[in-house]
């Protein structure tokens, strides 16, 4: 049998096509491997969000070119693919900077891929051009051993694409426009999770609370809906989604947080900076205050609820004044954990082509400042934890024998002493420290969410 190694940079939704892509390959012959060195064909799927992201690319295919040559003298072959969003902005770009590498995907394509590993044997080939049909018709599912080896949490792709255009980034350009899935399949798609033992599912999407899919009746659904019906899948105990715009959390979407228990508490809504005129600039298209407006109304609903953000610092004309209201926004909002960047600007957008670029001295000076205060907001959090009881979903073994590993509502990873409990099961935890990274508790119950 053939073996395929894919690795995965960026986002939650490139780990979700690395898994599709797997399953595609799965139907052709090709078992997963994780060593990189026993690989037939090696799939790289990559990121072009920073140009650090980017580059490192190809720094991994001069590795992978190695590899490939010292098989070669052992009689054996390797197939290198570049996926992912390097693959759609850089197309044939890549064949000419990369010698190693035989086939370039885009995100929309990646279900050609049989056909193009086919016409790699005499050719190097580019498939980048945005297809007409959905790529989601032609991917098969995996078995139910593969879904069950792959744990308790699920991500389900429900959205795709990016309609909103901030000036820096590149996601517009690389996925596409924004499309969404239709109910009928999803909940295809979760039923199908949930029958192997799935229990949480996190949505995902570029946007994914401009969700807006067809339902079954044939009228549109939006986001908060759809949470609606996948919270009836037996099975199915927890529900997140990841990642959201301010401008798209709409009413039905923030009563979900009050009315479904299987909504979590934990919201991951990037504002990107504090200042109104940035973020005019960026083209978010809301001001801070509307920002601080909107967490109040869903904090109405879901005092409990925990917060995260991205934040770029350093976004071209940012004054010290506009990062200190980024410093501001943040003091008063309060986040539980936090993804912080230095700006950088990407080829083809809009804000690279701003004159007044702000130094890396002053753009690495905010950024350490930035995290120093995320990451004591992250602590207090964490903390503030200590003495409740939080419900902990288990995904594995501990760390140490007779240990259990699980999450509690809000992302924590948490660790108990535990010989009786399973994995995919909800048990009340009562947080007994914290960690940098982990909270440790003890077991005083079964969960408070009904093990449906
Ligand atoms: N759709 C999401 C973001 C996806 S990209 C949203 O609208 O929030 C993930 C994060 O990368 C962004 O939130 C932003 O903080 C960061 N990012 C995107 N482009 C960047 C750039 N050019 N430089 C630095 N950070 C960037
Ligand atoms: Fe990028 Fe903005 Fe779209 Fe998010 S909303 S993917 S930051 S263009
Ligand atoms: Fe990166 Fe593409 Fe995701 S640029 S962050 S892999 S959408």
């Amino acid at each position: 049998m053939k073996k395929v190694f894919v690795k995965s940079y960026g986002c939650q939704m490139n780990v979700y096509d690395a898994e599709r892509m797997a399953d595609m390959l799965a139907s052709e012959g090709y078992s997963e491997t994780k060593a990189m060195e026993e690989a037939d064909l090696v799939i790289l799927n990559t990121c072009h969000i920073r140009e650090k992201a980017a580059e490192k690319v190809y720094s991994e295919l001069g590795r992978v070119r190695e590899l490939k040559q010292e098989r070669q003298a052992h009689g054996r072959e390797t197939k290198v693919v570049v996926a992912g969003c390097v693959a759609q902005a850089e197309g044939k770009e890549i064949l000419r900077r990369a010698p190693a590498v035989d086939v370039v995907v885009g995100p929309q394509n990646y279900h050609n891929l049989p056909a193009l590993l086919k016409k790699s044997r005499t050719d190097r080939v580019v498939d980048t051009e945005f297809p007409i049909e959905d790529k989601f018709d032609h991917l098969p599912a995996p078995t139910k051993a593969k879904t069950q080896s792959r744990g308790v949490s699920a991500f389900l792709t429900i959205q795709e694409g990016c309609d909103k255009f901030c000036t820096f980034c590149v996601v517009p350009y690389t996925r596409g426009a924004e499309v969404s899935r239709p109910v009928a399949k999803i909940l295809d798609e979760a039923l199908r999770l949930a029958d192997a033992g799935v229990r949480e599912l996190t949505l995902i999407g570029q946007n994914v609370n401009a969700y807006h899919g067809e339902g079954p009746d044939g009228s549109v659904w939006s986001l908060g809906r759809l949470l609606h019906r996948l919270a009836d899948v037996p099975g199915i105990v927890r529900l997140r989604y990841t990642t959201s715009h301010p401008r798209d959390m709409d009413d039905e979407l923030i009563a979900a947080h009050r009315d479904l228990p299987a909504v979590m508490p934990y919201l991951h809504l990037p504002v990107q900076s504090g200042s109104d005129r940035i973020l005019d600039v960026m083209n978010r298209k809301h001001t801070g205050d509307e920002y601080r407006r909107l967490i109040e109304r869903i904090r109405h609903v879901q005092p409990n609820l925990a917060l995260s953000s991205d934040f770029i610092v350093g976004f071209p004309g940012e004054t010290d004044a506009e990062f200190e209201e980024t410093m501001r926004l943040v003091a008063d909002v309060g986040f539980s954990s936090s993804f912080s960047f230095k700006y950088s600007p990407r080829p083809g957008t809009p804000a690279a082509e701003i004159e007044a670029q702000v130094s890396e001295a002053v753009k690495a000076e905010r950024l350490a400042r930035l995290q120093n205060l995320l990451e004591m907001q992250r602590q207090a959090f964490n903390h503030g934890t200590v003495g409740q009881s939080l419900d902990v979903l288990l995904e594995k073994p501990g760390r140490h024998p007779g240990q259990m590993a699980g999450k509690s509502p809000y992302l924590q990873p948490v660790q108990f002493q535990s010989d009786r409990h399973a994995v995919g099961e909800i048990v009340t935890v009562r947080i007994t420290q914290a960690g940098s990274n982990s909270l440790f508790g003890e077991w005083v119950g079964p969960g408070s969410q009904a093990a449906a």
